[in-house]
């Protein structure tokens, strides 16, 4: 029973984490160690279900442990200068077969019906990169190792907008027809910027980004002066931290070996890997006519409680100017509302999120709203509250008696509110 009721307790918590999620662009790399991998098929399930959740879904994959295993099978090796490979016309005629060969087995395993979903789910691939070569380096000439050119976000866009998921290969084609194989790492990199997405995800074969003393970074937030010991975790804090100064929101680095890893970093506070982000990514701002729906998500399970009052969807449209809140990562964190009553303002609808509490914000709102009530030229501040005056007395509130509640200030006695009010 207590696994049924932590069940219900995730699925409840992680409800506005899907609101959020909902129509925004993901795109995540798949390297081909990943597709290799026992859990595998977790990871296509879960892929599968944020499809089903309407996320929108480019997966750019990688083929490397394929195309060396195809290689070493025809006795060939891929030559190396440095870290890049030199691709050669031979050894090109033999990697596009492991790449697209990957490739299928990637679309045939979102096409399998899956546990979650019960439509089909649509894939789609095209000629959506332009390459170009790499050219020669140092006296080396790389042939048909490419680099991105261009990424067609509008094709792109558009197959999206059809809630397909899009695949993208590590190759792509020159005006003048050659082909060339790309670093997929980079291209999901190209990708998440050219569309400006929500998030980049990398797979990784470790849980996410270690320090030098190898424990597990949880988020990285200056982007500034950072290195790392492991080259793959470097190569990967560089990807994430250029891709957040390209416009992308938020990267991460979540293990692939492990069950679950996606939805735990993309549905629960705390996450699983690593999360890269460029600055702080709250927002203290004016409600907007979109932000109505994560407003109630916020408060209706307080207003069930009988802790705020009931607001309908309609006042709350009309009362939207009132509203102040956090954002976070496109989820409403914290609300509160200013309601002035002539020189006197009401504090209205002060909540926090229960999984954000005890960070400030709570104190930020707050103070928000007493300097815009400050602005408005407004003498005191005024709150009526069940649950929070101790609250609101450690911040310079004192109790006073109901009757002296300004007179065209309803109050309801069945609430028994506590008036509380602070001179500004
Ligand atoms: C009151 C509320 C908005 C505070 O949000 P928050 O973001 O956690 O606020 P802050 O981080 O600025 O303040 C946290 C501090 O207040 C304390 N606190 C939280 N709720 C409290 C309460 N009801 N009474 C007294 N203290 C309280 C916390 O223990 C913490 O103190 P600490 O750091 O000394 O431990 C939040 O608890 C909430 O949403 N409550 C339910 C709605 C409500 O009652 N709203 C007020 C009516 S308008």
């Amino acid at each position: 029973m207590s696994t049924e009721n932590d069940h219900i307790k995730w699925f409840r918590n992680s409800s506005p984490y899907i609101n959020a999620h909902r129509a925004k662009t993901f795109v995540i790399y798949l390297g081909g160690e990943a597709i290799e991998h026992a859990n595998y098929s977790n990871l296509i399930n879960d892929i599968a279900l944020l499809n089903s959740l309407g996320v929108k879904l480019v997966i750019v994959h990688g083929a490397d442990p394929q195309i060396t295993q195809s290689l070493t099978e025809q006795h060939v090796q891929w030559p190396m200068s440095g870290n890049t490979p030199v691709t050669t016309p031979e050894i090109l005629a033999k990697i596009l077969a492991p790449i697209g060969t990957t490739r299928t087995r990637i679309e045939a395993s979102l096409s399998k019906g899956h546990a979650s979903i019960h439509t089909q789910m649509l894939v789609t691939g095209g000629n959506f990169v332009t390459a170009k070569p790499m050219g020669i380096m140092d006296g080396t000439d790389f042939h048909h190792t490419g680099t991105t050119r261009r990424v067609n976000k509008a094709a792109i866009v558009s197959q999206l907008e059809h809630q397909a998921i899009v695949v993208v290969s590590p190759i792509g084609h020159s005006p003048s027809g050659e082909t060339f194989v790309l670093d997929a790492r980079q291209l999901a990199h190209n990708v998440a910027r050219t569309l400006e997405a929500e998030k980049l995800i990398y797979f990784s074969s470790d849980d996410g980004i270690r320090d030098h003393d190898g424990v597990l970074i949880n988020e990285i937030t200056e982007v500034n002066d950072l290195s790392f010991q492991d080259p793959e975790h470097q190569n990967l804090a560089k990807l994430s931290i250029a891709a957040c100064l390209s416009g992308v929101k938020r990267c991460h680095v979540i293990n692939y070996k492990s069950d679950g890893a996606l939805l735990e970093e993309l549905f629960t506070r705390d996450g699983s890997g690593t999360q890269i982000i460029q600055e702080s990514y709250e927002k203290l701002r004016t409600a907007r006519p979109d932000d109505v729906a994560g407003i109630i998500e916020l408060i209706s399970p307080l207003e069930h409680e009988g802790i705020l009052v009931k607001r309908s969807r309609e006042l709350i449209e009309s009362e939207l100017d009132h509203f102040r809140i956090i954002e976070r990562d496109g989820m409403i964190v914290a609300c509160a509302a200013l309601y002035p009553f002539q020189s006197q303002g009401e504090l209205a609808c002060l909540a926090t999120h229960p999984e954000y509490r005890n960070d400030n914000r709570g104190e930020l709102l707050l103070q928000s709203i007493e300097s815009s009530a400050r602005d408005l030229g407004l003498k005191s501040l005024f709150v009526l509250t069940t649950q929070a005056v101790h609250w609101f007395i450690e911040r310079g509130f004192e109790e006073l008696p109901i009757d002296t509640l300004p007179e065209d200030r309803f109050y309801n006695f069945q609430r028994n509110s506590k008036y509380l009010k602070k001179a500004l």
